[in-house]
């Protein structure tokens, strides 16, 4: 029963949590929603930003070259060069014993009201935690919106999912697939008690959570479960890429092509920095020294259903919480480590390959020529300015795949700490 009211408390705060969003894009500074005309000012201030980047990643190593990979809270979470301090929840330190247990629950279909799906259904290492399907299905079939993301340095995005600015924390984010009922993912809702005492009942768990949570009479609790699945998900932290093996000075770990394909990326014909900038490759990034959630949602020209902007019912992004006509089709752009591994793509999984996307930025949107979802993405009204369209080469556009390529991390979807516990 005390299992069931901490799930419930859990499920208020998250309530609260989503009911505050319209207060917080009113600018009640909760969220910081940057609006089109900030990122324009920032376009001014880049003269080169990949030259900044280079400097700003090399200036960071210079200041610690050895330092222990550990963050500002002392977390047991390894951090590559030149990656800022994580932010970590106040009351969820990461500790190697709670992140050991995160992996196990996130691999454990108990942990769902059927026993069929866990997270690791939609989040498969291998895909960079992805699913490699244009939309997932929940645990009891029911269909899902939304394409399942993956998860590469989710600790350091300043907002959770494709186009939620009040889903700030990781913990938050977890009540969502394990409780939530429209649509269901684990469907833990109405199997609280039971699921808990699938897992009270082995004593492996018993002893991961009480090594997880000591001087715990009773450890094996719902929160303690959600801290453990975030401590987890904080855990996939992806930084050595070949791209990251050249910023550290390896001048041959980029192929001819990538190399002019980075060159794109981050000149202001393409424009994609501006949006899927900074060491995590996304605009939508804070760390444990950031002042203030740098939240951002864009519209890249994906659709424009009735002629007026409009997006497909069920997925219109940041409009769906605040009702503000602007914010139609405005998502997170996700951050692009290990991109290569996580097609098809965009919030709703409609492209299929990296070329494709290419072809999407160089028209300034997508053409649905036919069917419900039909129109002219790039006339959108809503659109950024800085998805104008381009002329693109074949050579450019294998280039710049070829450097979005050099971001994948194969130590990410190899390493062991990562991987399924029960694996046999
Ligand atoms: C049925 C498929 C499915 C299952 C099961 C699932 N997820 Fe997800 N996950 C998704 C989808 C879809 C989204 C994006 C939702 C949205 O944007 O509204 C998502 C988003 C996320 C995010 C946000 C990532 C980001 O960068 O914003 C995290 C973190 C996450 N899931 C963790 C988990 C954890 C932990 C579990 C298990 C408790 C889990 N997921 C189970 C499909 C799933
Ligand atoms: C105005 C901001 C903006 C610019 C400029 C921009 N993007 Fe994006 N990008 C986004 C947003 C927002 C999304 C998600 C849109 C959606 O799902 O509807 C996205 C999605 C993507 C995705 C899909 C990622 C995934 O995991 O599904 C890729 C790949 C991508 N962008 C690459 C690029 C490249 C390459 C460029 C430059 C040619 C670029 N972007 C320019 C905002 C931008």
């Amino acid at each position: 029963m005390r299992q069931t009211e901490m799930r419930h408390s859990l499920i208020t705060a998250a309530g609260i949590a989503l009911a505050l969003v319209g207060l917080a894009v009113v600018g009640m500074g909760v969220v910081k929603v940057v609006r089109t005309s900030q990122v324009d000012g920032a376009v001014a201030l880049a003269p080169s930003a990949l030259e900044t980047q280079i400097a700003q990643a090399q200036a960071v190593q210079a200041v610690q070259p050895v330092l222990p990979a550990q963050s500002a809270q002392g977390s047991a979470i390894a951090l590559p060069p030149g990656f800022p301090p994580l932010r970590v929840a106040d009351d969820n330190p990461p500790t190697p014993a709670g992140i050991e247990l995160g992996r196990h629950l996130f691999y454990d279909v108990r942990l769902s009201g059927n026993g069929t799906q866990s997270c690791s259904s939609c989040h498969i290492q291998a895909l960079a935690f992805s699913d490699g399907k244009a939309l997932p299905t929940g645990s009891t079939g029911e269909a899902i919106l939304r394409n399942s993301p993956a998860l590469v340095n989710v600790g350091y995005n300043a907002t959770l999912t494709w186009a939620n600015p009040a889903l700030t924390t990781i913990e938050q984010q977890a009540l969502i697939p394990l409780f939530a009922e429209f649509p269901v993912e684990l469907g833990a809702t109405g199997h609280e008690d039971e699921i808990l005492a699938r897992l009270a009942a082995d004593a492996d768990y018993r002893a991961r959570f009480a090594a997880a949570f000591p001087n715990q009479s009773d450890p094996v609790t719902w929160h303690n479960t959600v801290l453990a699945l975030a401590s987890f998900v904080r855990s996939l932290v992806s930084g050595n890429s070949a791209y990251d093996r050249y910023i550290a000075g390896d001048a041959g770990a980029l192929s001819a092509a990538a190399q002019r394909g980075m060159q794109s990326f981050f000149g202001e014909r393409f424009e994609c920095h501006h949006c899927h900038g900074g060491f995590n490759f996304s605009a939508s990034t804070v760390h444990a020294n950031s002042t203030f959630g740098a939240s951002n949602f864009q519209n890249n020209g994906l659709y424009n259903v009735d002629g007026a902007g409009g997006y497909p019912m069920g997925n219109r992004g940041l409009y769906e919480i605040t009702g503000v006509a602007s914010d139609m089709g405005r998502f997170r752009p996700p951050s692009l480590r290990n991109v290569e591994l996580t097609a098809p793509y965009m919030h709703d999984g409609s492209i299929a390959t990296l070329e494709a996307v290419l072809q999407h930025y160089a028209q300034g949107g997508t053409v649905t020529a036919s069917g419900p979802n039909a129109g002219d993405g790039s006339a959108n009204p809503y659109k950024s300015p800085l998805v104008p369209g381009f002329e693109v080469t074949d050579q450019e556009a294998a280039d710049l795949v070829a450097f979005l390529k050099s971001l994948t991390d194969e130590d990410f979807i190899t390493n062991p700490a990562f991987s399924n516990p029960f694996a046999p």
